[in-house]
């Protein structure tokens, strides 16, 4: 059973490895990516201007927003390339079958 806090956004077999979604958190927007089969969810809005990153593109474990070119870390939500220079919040997953479950991260 999903511990407290946790809810179900989406499926394993939805998002293949290199893939990334766009899913909702308790009114949040969040990106979803497959990082060698390894689900990490982060904000999917960059944290530079307004875009969404799941518009980007995804090269690894690094996210790529479609705005101005800025990147990130799909694990840790660190910038990697300007104009991006805050990290984005990273929210806890838990995988239950072929269940994605995510809670909103620790403030
Ligand atoms: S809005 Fe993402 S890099 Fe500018």
């Amino acid at each position: 059973m999903a511990d407290a806090g946790f809810i179900k956004v989406a499926q394993v077999s939805e998002i293949r490895p290199g893939e990334m979604i766009a899913v909702e958190v308790a009114d949040e927007q969040v990106l979803l990516v497959n990082v060698d089969g390894n689900i990490h969810a982060i904000d999917d809005i960059c944290s530079h201007a307004y875009a969404t990153l799941s518009e980007g593109d995804l090269r690894g474990e690094e996210v790529e927003c479609p705005l101005h070119g800025g990147s990130f870390n799909a694990i840790t939500g660190v910038p990697i390339n300007p104009p991006a220079n805050e990290s984005l919040r990273v929210y806890q997953v838990q995988i239950e079958g072929d269940d994605i479950l995510v809670a909103p991260p620790a403030v």
